[in-house]
């Protein structure tokens, strides 16, 4: 089945495993992508937000969240009292998964299967294990039932610190995408209550 496990080297730092990742064929996602988005931050990072999968922009630039959906997370990780520059930002799937529209130009963005983030959960694991962070934020469904189980519900447990995988504690909460789909009339909301958790997650530094 899908498994990145054999891509991950045993020893070394993120450079290590950065250099690992950009080869990684642990499951078909890598054929249509520019390459592969790893984790960015310090392994002194004490929290670790979690997303998805890389969209559009960030496959492009090579970098986690620097798309639309990253403003607004970093607005939101700010506005509830962490340092952006402290986070360790990564993604449960390290591929950008998406569809070509009828002209085959713009890149439709995809969520990836419980296989496909089941594949790439190995390399979470090695950057949870490098930076053990204290904290860890899981950024929508994708990213809790990586973290939490498949029977993780965003709507169920979002805000509620829960006991995570190494040691660590995890907050969920929506993914900031939600917070641009919203419609105009609940976008407000949606924006407080991401930054709400956050502040969940930032109380949880002692
Ligand atoms: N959405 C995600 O989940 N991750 C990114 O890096 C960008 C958008």
């Amino acid at each position: 089945g899908y498994d990145a496990g054999p891509w991950v080297p045993a020893r070394g730092g993120l450079a290590a495993l950065r250099r690992a990742a950009a080869d990684c064929r642990g499951c078909p996602l890598y054929r249509d992508t520019t390459g592969t988005v790893f984790g960015e931050g310090e392994t002194s990072a004490r929290v670790m937000l979690v997303g998805e999968e890389p969209g559009d922009q960030e496959d492009r630039r090579g970098q986690p969240f620097v798309g639309p959906a990253g403003r607004v997370l970093m607005r939101a990780v700010d506005e509830a009292g962490l340092d952006p520059a402290q986070a360790y930002v990564t993604n449960a799937v390290k591929h950008f998964k998406f569809s070509t529209g009828e002209r085959g130009k713009r890149r439709i963005h995809k969520p990836p299967t419980l296989r496909e983030a089941g594949a790439c959960r190995p390399w979470l694991d090695a950057e949870l294990r490098l930076v053990d962070p204290e904290v860890i934020v899981a950024l929508g469904a994708t990213a809790g039932k990586s973290l939490l189980g498949s029977s993780f519900r965003v709507t169920r447990e979002r805000g509620t610190p829960l006991d995570g995988p190494h040691g660590a504690r995890v907050v969920a909460t929506i993914h900031p995408s939600a917070v641009l789909r919203a419609d105009d009339a609940d976008r407000e909301a949606a924006y407080a209550g991401l930054v709400s958790d956050l502040r969940t997650a930032a109380t949880l530094l002692t």
